[in-house]
């Protein structure tokens, strides 16, 4: 009684499908998508770091009728959630993003295809013309322009609804598994949004057409932006000097950041979040939307599309779970008056309500403004980095 509704005999939460789903993938493949840079600090601290927030449940609020939907991209998603970009869905199910893209459309939720997919963007948006799900395109710039802006063209001829351009890696990160696994790419995959005649198995790029743009500026950005009509995303920011930077770009939102408290920019998180509860906390804390990344992968191992969209129905589940028990009928009911945390003398302390940031700029003087910003303004931004959830990205 009263119980909800059970959706697989194994898997009944997202560490379930890490586990069941990670059992079917070699150790080369297996290793590559749940491992991260290093000594996997951040992986770790990904998780952890929604543990140090504790909800704060409001009563007797009507919810009859929880809406766990929201806004992204000028379209409506069914929770406050979609799939990150990740690379080579294929090594995890021969039908890689193409599976992903067609459990995101079942339930109606955003996907933001890699540049390094085993799947076209013209497949992938043409699977979920159905469904009304909106799609964007990533890209980590490479040093030859034609190819970075051919990807942009075909993106927008796909019919994306945004475009994310990937800034935190000038290089990738140092991940010990692919050396200690001679990690490579499995025979018979490519990357179909590449130039044709790359070398794809050549894991040690000199091609410019491969080889990740370490130059890249902020004026490279707003090059980049100014060279579509799609909305684009800067994904991998994670400071607040960065997000002011991010603001002078052309740029619609960012992708991991402090969620300053004006929204000229709409401030989406990812890493970490394995949990409906993690969502509802992330949105508490300031973000607009969330993104997941291992679970898309944990979902087609198991189950191929099955196992993805068992992946959403989970997080819907317990997001929906947490509003009932949370009294918030729509996902702008939740605030950080929801969430608390354990001082270091034991008191359980509710967040308190963020100030304003910023001072409202008019967007022609915004970049103007943005460099007069007090000292003090800046100080209350780096106040509110250090509190708002440590999400790092662990891997790209
Ligand atoms: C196996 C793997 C491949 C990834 N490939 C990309 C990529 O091609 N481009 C990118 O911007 N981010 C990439 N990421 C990072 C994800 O977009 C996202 O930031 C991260 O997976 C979110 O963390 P989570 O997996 O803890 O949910 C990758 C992450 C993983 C685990």
């Amino acid at each position: 009684m009263n119980r909800q509704l059970k959706r697989d005999t194994k898997v009944v939460c997202l560490a379930d499908l890490e586990r069941e789903g990670s059992r079917n993938l070699s150790k080369m493949i297996g290793e590559y998508y749940n491992e991260g840079a290093m000594d996997l600090i951040t992986l770790n601290d990904n998780k952890a770091a929604y543990d140090r927030y504790s909800l704060r449940p409001r009563l007797c609020r009507d919810v009859c009728a929880v809406d766990t939907s929201a806004a992204v991209w000028g379209a409506k998603s069914t929770i406050p959630v979609g799939f990150a970009p990740t690379a080579m869905h294929a090594m995890a199910h021969p039908d890689g993003e193409i599976a992903t893209s067609r459990a995101d459309s079942r339930v109606g939720v955003p996907m933001i295809l890699s540049h390094y997919s085993n799947s076209s963007i013209e497949d992938v948006v043409a699977t979920g013309k159905s469904g009304g799900n909106p799609y964007a395109m990533q890209l980590c710039m490479v040093n030859d322009w034609d190819t970075n802006i051919s990807i942009l063209r075909r993106a927008e001829r796909a019919g994306c609804k945004a475009f994310v351009l990937t800034l935190d890696t000038p290089s990738l990160g140092r991940r010990l598994n692919e050396h200690r696994n001679n990690f490579k790419l499995p025979e018979g995959l490519s990357f179909p949004n590449m130039p044709e005649d790359v070398d794809m198995r050549n894991m040690i790029q000199d091609d410019p057409r491969m080889t990740y743009m370490s130059s890249v500026s902020w004026d490279t950005v707003r090059t980049f932006i100014a060279a579509t009509h799609l909305e684009v995303f800067l994904k991998g920011i994670l400071t607040a000097e960065d997000a002011l930077k991010a603001l002078g770009t052309g740029a619609k939102g960012i992708i991991v950041s402090t969620h300053g408290g004006r929204r000229c920019l709409s401030a989406h998180v990812d890493s970490g979040i394995r949990r409906g509860s993690d969502i509802f906390k992330a949105l508490a804390i300031g973000a607009d939307f969330c993104w997941v990344g291992r679970p898309a992968i944990w979902g087609l191992a198991y189950k191929g599309d099955e196992g993805v969209e068992l992946a959403l129905r989970l997080l819907r589940d317990e997001l929906q779970t947490t509003m009932w028990l949370c009294g918030c009928s729509t996902v702008h009911d939740i605030t950080r008056a929801h969430l608390g945390r354990l001082s270091s003398s034991g008191e359980f302390v509710p967040l308190q309500p963020r100030g304003k940031l910023l001072p409202e700029l008019h967007p022609a003087s915004r970049a103007e403004q943005i460099s007069q910003t007090t000292f003090s303004e800046k100080n209350k931004m780096m106040e509110l980095e250090s509190q708002v959830a440590r999400v790092r990205v662990a891997a790209v």
